[in-house]
């Protein structure tokens, strides 16, 4: 999938945008305060029907505009063309259509335009809560193992379910049993689709980083499914009853894995440097991409915000030669076309690609 067309309506600064004729890689630059950020976040938008970097829709919507909208025309790789419109209001509405119909699900629009975000916000991933990772790897689940989502949604309703009716206190064992048995079954089915996603997400994080950076020690991704590796769900949530019960939640569970990126056996969040952890970052999210290539034959869209920042410039041609071999459509923004024109290995790439200046939330095509 690739987008070809992209209409912006009151999306932040951004004045009426309608661009033509996307290439596969596409830059915009300019001066601090343009609205390169924002365009991005309007594809975003596109995508999942939500920001990345604010979680108040009223900040995206223009000053003074009741709503703002994104229209996207998409290449479907079998040819023709998908038609995509998001629309948030204000007052909170949300419209969601896909060739005409509408839609109510965002895992419906999310599976349909696959995105990845590498941005400030990526750091987390590293420096961040186990919630950053979780959200990454179930991005991956989700992408690239069927049903995922029903099994994901199976378990959320049942964490949902166990955990009111821990902190309603007073529940007999013959109660909160069924919700018990029920939670590990749907606990280890996601612990089964991430670990088969995480076996292969392992060598491909490897390569990557091999790619580069080759001289950054090397580096061990662990996963941690959330409780203890010798007993069943079951097993482990029968240990932790008691507790449970005093604090109103459930302590074992899917609902506390993570990801551990290790450095010599050390936290690499807290060891590496902050252009390092970009390009753990970047193998990280690339990782993501290619694997959605090779298991599932599909591609996503890469939204790159300030691709050059952190980077020197041979680590950012290395990004690039990486994003460019992916062969998927990709959105950076730079301040500096310098900084991002001469970072290919292949110029080619570029010069088949888009060039935009972003000033003043006016987007021109150089
Ligand atoms: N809801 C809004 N309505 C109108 N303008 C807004 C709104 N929200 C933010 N802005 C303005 O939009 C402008 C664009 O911001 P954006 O973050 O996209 O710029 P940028 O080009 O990415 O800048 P930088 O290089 O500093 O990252 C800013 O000047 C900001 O004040
Ligand atoms: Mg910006």
């Amino acid at each position: 999938m690739a987008l070809g067309r992209l209409d912006i309506t009151a999306v932040r600064n951004l004045q009426q945008v309608s661009l033509r004729d996307l290439g596969m890689i596409n830059v915009f630059y300019g001066a601090n305060g343009g609205g390169k950020t924002s365009l991005l976040e309007s594809i975003y938008l596109l995508g999942m029907a939500r920001s990345f970097r604010s979680a108040q829709i009223n900040s995206v919507i223009q000053h003074e505009a009741r709503s703002c909208t994104v229209y996207g025309e998409l290449r479907r790789p079998e040819g023709g063309y998908s038609i995509v419109g998001v629309t948030r209001e204000r007052t909170g509405g949300v419209q969601i259509k896909i060739n005409g119909s509408s839609v109510t699900s965002v895992s419906v629009l999310a599976e349909y335009l696959p995105l990845q975000v590498i941005n400030a916000r990526s750091f987390d991933l590293l420096t961040g809560s186990p919630v950053d990772r979780r959200r990454f790897l179930d991005w991956g689940v989700f992408h690239v193992e069927h049903h995922y989502h029903g099994v994901w949604q199976r378990f959320q309703k049942c964490i949902k379910q166990r955990n009111s009716l821990l902190r309603h206190g007073k529940i007999s064992a013959g109660e909160l049993r069924p919700w018990s048995q029920e939670f590990s079954e749907a606990g280890e089915q996601v612990d089964l689709q991430r670990q088969a996603y995480f076996g292969v997400l392992q060598p491909a994080l490897s390569g990557l980083l091999e790619r580069l950076s080759p001289s950054l020690p090397a580096l061990e991704l662990r996963y941690r499914r959330g409780w203890d590796k010798q007993s069943s769900l079951l097993q482990a949530l029968q240990s932790t009853e008691k507790t449970d019960r005093e604090q109103g939640y459930t302590h074992v569970g899917p609902q506390r894995a993570d990801l551990k990126l290790l450095c010599d056996g050390r936290d690499a969040g807290a060891i590496l440097s902050r252009g390092q952890q970009k390009l753990v970052v970047c193998a990280l999210k690339l990782a993501q991409g290619q694997l959605l290539a090779q298991q599932r034959g599909r591609t996503c869209i890469y939204l790159v915000d300030d691709l050059p920042s952190e980077l020197d410039a041979e680590h950012c041609r290395r990004v690039c030669d990486v994003l460019g071999e992916l062969n998927t459509q990709v959105f950076i923004s730079c301040i500096e076309k310098e900084d991002i024109g001469s970072s290919w290995s292949d110029p080619g790439l570029l010069e088949s690609g888009a060039v935009f200046h972003v000033e003043r939330g006016v987007v021109r095509r150089d």
